[in-house]
């Protein structure tokens, strides 16, 4: 099943999109959350899960330290006080892909957290992280092309390799900057596609649906008249 999510912490943009019934979740990172106004990081996070929880939307939470061992502590600290709030099943922590984070992600998803590692521009580090125990990865498919990288082919490898070991990992697709890159993505083999607001508003633009609804109406009301 190919799946969209709203890459985004405002909760009213969340309610708007998830009332359209299109999407499955919600991820955020660090910049995500400082688009909101200035507040109480738990206290943003609690709201986010809150309303997930009730619209059954799963929900990605990042680390914002930099060090594994702090990521570790901190990732162990949201996911318990999220755990009291939202069904854990909906609950994802991601943490950024690295060789000292592999530990961190086998670590939490031997405790049983559901691990998404980010910043991921590569299959070898989408693969690894697969293997350590992450139950997402996530694709930055703009950013990898940005610096002339094949997000396609990336994302056609680390479908392979997932398949190919039958690892029980999704792989998400993130920096999505078009409808262009969201059907681009899902045709590529990523499970997950997650934009902002405004990429999931133009997925339903066409300048020839414009042009189509406005000539049945002008013969149609030409011909009621
Ligand atoms: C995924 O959730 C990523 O954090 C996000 O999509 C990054 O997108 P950006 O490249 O627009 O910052």
């Amino acid at each position: 099943m190919r799946k969209l999510y709203i890459d985004t912490a405002n909760l009213e943009d969340i309610k708007k999109i998830n009332s359209l019934g299109v999407i499955q979740g919600v991820t955020t990172n660090p910049s995500l959350i400082s688009k909101e106004p200035k507040q109480n990081f738990d206290a943003l996070i609690e709201e986010l899960a809150k309303f997930c929880n009730e619209e059954n939307l799963s929900l990605s939470v990042e680390v914002f330290a930099s060090e594994p061992d702090e990521m570790l502590k901190q990732a162990r600290d949201i996911h318990s006080s999220l755990s009291k709030i939202i069904n854990t099943d909906l609950l994802r922590i991601k943490i950024p892909v690295g060789f000292e984070e592999l530990r961190v992600i086998k670590q939490l998803s031997d405790d049983g957290v559901s691990v998404n590692c980010t910043c991921c521009f590569t299959e070898q580090q989408m693969q690894l992280a697969a293997m350590s125990g992450a139950k997402y990865v996530s694709l930055f498919y703009s950013r990898l092309r940005d610096t002339s990288g094949n997000p396609a082919e990336v994302l056609r490898r680390t479908r392979q390799f997932i398949d190919d070991n039958d690892l029980d990992c999704e792989i998400i697709a993130g920096s999505i900057r078009s409808q262009g890159d969201v059907s681009g993505a899902w045709s590529h083999g990523c499970d997950i596609v997650t934009c902002s607001t405004a990429v999931i508003k133009s997925m339903t633009n066409h300048p020839k649906t414009d042009s189509s609804v406005e000539g049945f109406l002008k013969d149609f009301n030409n011909w009621i008249k």
